[in-house]
């Protein structure tokens, strides 16, 4: 019995230096360099079981200990997490082409079959092209004419019809649930995914609509999937075992791709390139205008036209998220509430819809919206960067293809910049003189920065504006009697509030 102990003992200690050594090894490749520190990992498991299920507070716990530069080991992978302004901006700006990259995880290499501009496509030329056409693309929609409104786009045209949509039904919902309240989700989830779709392939639906129903259904559940089978990013060999999660993923994903290659082939079929009518005819025109040559053989067609998946997935749980957490503030704070009134009541009036033209002149409502991005933080985390070459940030070395998280989180509830990081506080936003501190409002991180910023960011702070005005313009969002109101997240890709109800009433 004693020799059987041993035994397994000698081979555990084994284990555990061959483990070690081949740690080393990495690291004797490069003799007398520093590299970034951190906490002791386990054999196989790394540092996973140290981290708690929010897995941005432990990391920002971490940081406290080792500073601004850290490295963990999440199951196999090596990652560096970086956090601090100043760190991130000198990484994601100075050093922007050294942390460009993005790491090889088997979920990425899932999206849009390895060729995804914002997961898989290889940091280089072709992929700097890439995102430039995209750019354009919604850069030429957004400019597009509206049809028969005195909104500056059609961009700003079909978002405040949607909102507007979304307001009347939450008055009848509103009503008829009085004081019990009214579940806001599934119709903030249908109103923005119908702006998505009008946006993309011009087409509205009516929110019973079978076929909408399904995509919508489906881009929650590709998440809810792509969240939850992220284990075999840190563990490899799952890949090769029985994972029913996965593969519906990767069944989900296939039908979304089947439901957009049906809308893209209409466009094709149909396009006119004196009528832009979404970003797809945007896409398409993008390929004509392109010369022959040297940037066809970068990157086809075919690849461009399909980036329009990518816009669809990215612009949708982002927002709807966002309109979430602002619903939940607002019903919590109710005298931050009766001052964007105030706003909208000086700045709109009860004649007209508020318009996009009016958000200069309400400070106070977009404090609001960067105080909710700022305080909830719901994307703790950018997308994993990784290392396009070797690299030193402040002092310590990172070598070629490491893994980088950027803690978003961290920026957002750093003491050194925000003064009582943890209360929500619109007001801090604000100069003495009632203008928006610039200063202060481009400190908060929610979209990423740099090279791989996102891509939506103004259409999304569009979209979001235009959708809280339209909303406070005509309704009161209350608290449902009893109900409290907790403002932890539930841990997910986005992080969402626990669920809540409203009580709607109607302004006069
Ligand atoms: C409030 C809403 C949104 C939030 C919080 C958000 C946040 C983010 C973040 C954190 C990233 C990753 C940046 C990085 O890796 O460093 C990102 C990337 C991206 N976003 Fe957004 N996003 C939002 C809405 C949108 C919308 C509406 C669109 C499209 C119309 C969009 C398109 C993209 C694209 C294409 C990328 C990939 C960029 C790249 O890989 O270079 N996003 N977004």
């Amino acid at each position: 019995m004693h020799m059987e102990f041993s035994t397994s003992g000698a081979a555990l200690v084994l284990c555990a230096i061959t483990l070690i050594l081949v740690a080393l090894h990495g690291r004797r490749k490069y003799p007398g360099r520093s590299f970034p520190p951190g906490p002791q990992p386990w054999p196989l498991v790394g540092n996973l079981f140290q981290m708690e299920r929010q897995i941005h507070l432990s990391l920002t716990k971490l940081r406290e200990q080792y500073g601004d530069v850290f490295q963990v080991k999440l199951g196999s992978m090596e990652v560096v997490v970086l956090s601090g302004y100043s760190t991130i901006k000198d990484a994601l700006v100075r050093q922007a082409d050294a942390f460009a990259g993005r790491p090889e995880l088997f979920s990425f290499s899932a999206i849009a079959n390895g060729t995804s501009m914002s997961f898989s496509e290889k940091y280089g030329e072709a992929w700097v092209l890439h995102k430039k056409i995209c750019r354009n693309a919604l850069r030429t929609f957004s400019q597009t004419k509206p049809q028969d409104s005195s909104a500056s786009c059609l961009l700003e045209e079909r978002i405040s019809a949607e909102a507007t949509y979304m307001v009347e039904t939450l008055k009848e919902q509103g009503q008829e649930a009085g004081n019990s309240g009214i579940d806001p989700t599934q119709l903030l989830v249908t109103s923005v995914a119908n702006v998505v779709c009008t946006l993309c392939f011009g087409k509205r639906y009516a929110h019973d609509d079978k076929e909408f129903l399904t995509i919508v259904n489906v881009n929650t559940e590709v998440l809810r999937l792509f969240a939850a089978g992220s284990l075999v990013d840190f563990f490899p060999i799952f890949q090769y075992l029985p994972n029913p999660a996965l593969r519906k993923m990767l069944e989900f994903i296939n039908r979304m791709n089947n439901f957009m290659e049906h809308h893209i082939q209409e466009h094709l079929a149909t396009f006119d390139r004196n009528c832009i009518r979404d970003i797809t005819d945007a896409l398409i025109a993008m390929c004509e205008d392109r010369q022959e040559g040297e940037e066809s053989s970068l990157l086809s067609d075919s690849q461009i036209v399909h980036s329009v998946i990518e816009l669809f997935g990215a612009g949708f749980d982002t927002i709807i998220t966002g309109l979430q957490w602002s619903l939940l503030y607002l019903i919590k704070f109710p005298d931050i509430q009766a001052k964007i009134f105030e706003e909208i009541d000086s700045q709109v009036g009860m004649d007209r819809l508020p318009q996009l033209k009016d958000k200069p002149s309400m400070p106070y409502t977009e404090a609001f919206m960067f105080e909710v991005f700022r305080h909830a933080s719901y994307m703790p985390f950018t997308i994993p960067h990784s290392t396009t070459e070797d690299v030193t940030l402040n002092g310590f070395f990172i070598p070629k293809d490491t893994c980088v998280f950027i803690n978003q989180y961290q920026v957002n509830h750093d003491k050194e910049i925000w003064e009582d990081p943890n209360l929500f506080q619109p007001q801090r936003f604000l100069t003495l003189s009632g203008h928006l501190n610039k200063n202060l409002s481009e400190k908060v991180m929610i979209f990423g920065m740099g090279i791989r910023r996102c891509l939506g960011d103004s259409v999304a702070r569009l979209e979001m504006f235009m959708f809280i005005t339209t909303l406070l313009h005509r309704l009161h969002i209350e608290n449902v009697p009893g109900q409290e109101l907790d403002l932890s997240p539930l841990f997910g890709l986005t992080m969402k509030p626990k669920p809540f109800r409203i009580k709607i009433v109607p302004r006069n």
